[in-house]
């Protein structure tokens, strides 16, 4: 009796051990394990959201990425290959972040005549903005805007101090109190599309707060982002 609940217990303790290992070995030789521990902080309202809601597989199996990434070790291949998960697309911010209303619709962002900000910023990517994991909304300067906007000619200016003034002083911190980003924010204020006094508009600080993972400081959003996946 004494022997056969022994054998029975050994036997449970070499199959968990043999299962362990077994678990051991897979993740170990799985490319993703390492990777699975090194994400940051999500941005604010992505915490529910799957990994693979974003993280794709890359092209090819293992043995072809690794095969590849020889190659380019070697110098026969130009570009390194990705393993495991291929870069972040911005096809997959649009499945969830659809707004009609865009203002700077990525289209507009990767025109030939902004390659020096592309180059520098990244602005034809969501992530040259909104870099994932460093649990902020945005992660570019509130003044980008400077890098686009410095010769622009607002006509019939309703706004006190004037957009010519705010330029030629180099007020780039002040864009964002009057001007949501990409305009899914009700904005408009009295008789112009968005407030034309600084008193009028939202608080230095609370436009900081909104960047980074505070209040929004906007305002319900007019279109709302997808929930899509369910929670992990
Ligand atoms: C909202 C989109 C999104 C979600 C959801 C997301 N990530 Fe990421 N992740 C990114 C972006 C963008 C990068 C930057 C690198 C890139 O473009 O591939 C990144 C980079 C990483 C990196 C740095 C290494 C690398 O591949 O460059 C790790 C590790 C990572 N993510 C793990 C995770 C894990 C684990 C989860 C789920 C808990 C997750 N991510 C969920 C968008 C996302
Ligand atoms: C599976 C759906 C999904 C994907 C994919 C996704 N998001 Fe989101 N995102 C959400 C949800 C849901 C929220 C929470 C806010 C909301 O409900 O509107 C959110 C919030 C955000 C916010 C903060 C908005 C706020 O006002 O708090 C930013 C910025 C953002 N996402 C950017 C991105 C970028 C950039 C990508 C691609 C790298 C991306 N998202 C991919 C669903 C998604
Ligand atoms: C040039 C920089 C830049 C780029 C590129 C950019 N964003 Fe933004 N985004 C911002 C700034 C600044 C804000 C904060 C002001 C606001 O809320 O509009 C913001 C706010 C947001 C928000 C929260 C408010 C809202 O509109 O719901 C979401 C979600 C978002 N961005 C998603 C995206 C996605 C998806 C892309 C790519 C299609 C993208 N962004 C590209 C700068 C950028
Ligand atoms: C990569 C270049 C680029 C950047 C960076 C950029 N914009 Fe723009 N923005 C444009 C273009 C292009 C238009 C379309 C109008 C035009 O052709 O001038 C536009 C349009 C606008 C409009 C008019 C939208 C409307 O239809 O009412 C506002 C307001 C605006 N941007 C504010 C900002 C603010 C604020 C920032 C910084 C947070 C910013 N922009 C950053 C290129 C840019
Ligand atoms: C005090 C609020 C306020 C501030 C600060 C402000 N704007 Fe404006 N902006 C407005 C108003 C109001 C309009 C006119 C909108 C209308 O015609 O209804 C406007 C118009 C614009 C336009 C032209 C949009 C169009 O429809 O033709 C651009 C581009 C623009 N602003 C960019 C900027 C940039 C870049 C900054 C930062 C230096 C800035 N604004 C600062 C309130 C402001």
């Amino acid at each position: 009796m004494t022997r056969l609940i022994f054998t029975r217990a050994r036997k449970r303790a070499y199959g968990a051990a043999v299962i362990a290992l077994l678990a051991l070995l897979s993740l170990l030789m799985w490319p993703d394990a390492a990777w699975l521990q090194a994400a940051g902080k999500p941005t604010p309202g992505h915490e529910n959201l799957q990994c693979s809601a974003c993280h794709m597989a890359a092209p090819g199996e293992l043995r072809q990425q690794l095969q590849a990434s020889f190659r380019y070790l070697l110098g026969l291949r130009a570009s390194p290959a990705p393993i495991g998960n291929a870069e972040v697309a911005n096809s997959a911010c649009y499945a969830c972040h659809e707004r009609p209303t865009e203002h700077h619709p990525l289209s507009l962002m990767g025109e030939l005549r902004f390659l020096d900000v592309q180059t520098e910023h990244g602005v034809h990517n969501c992530t040259g903005c909104h870099q994932e994991h460093h649990g902020v909304r945005v992660t570019a300067s509130p003044t980008i805007c400077s890098n686009c906007h410095s010769d622009d000619l607002v006509v019939n200016d309703p706004i006190t101090p004037d957009h010519a003034a705010l330029f030629a002083s180099g007020k780039w911190d002040s864009c964002l109190r009057c001007h949501d980003f990409h305009g899914n924010h009700q904005m408009k204020t009295g008789d112009y599309n968005y407030p034309s006094t600084l008193e009028q508009g939202v608080a230095s600080q609370d436009v900081l707060d909104h960047l980074g993972a505070g209040k929004s400081a906007y305002g319900p959003v007019l279109h709302p982002a997808k929930q899509g996946v369910s929670p992990k």
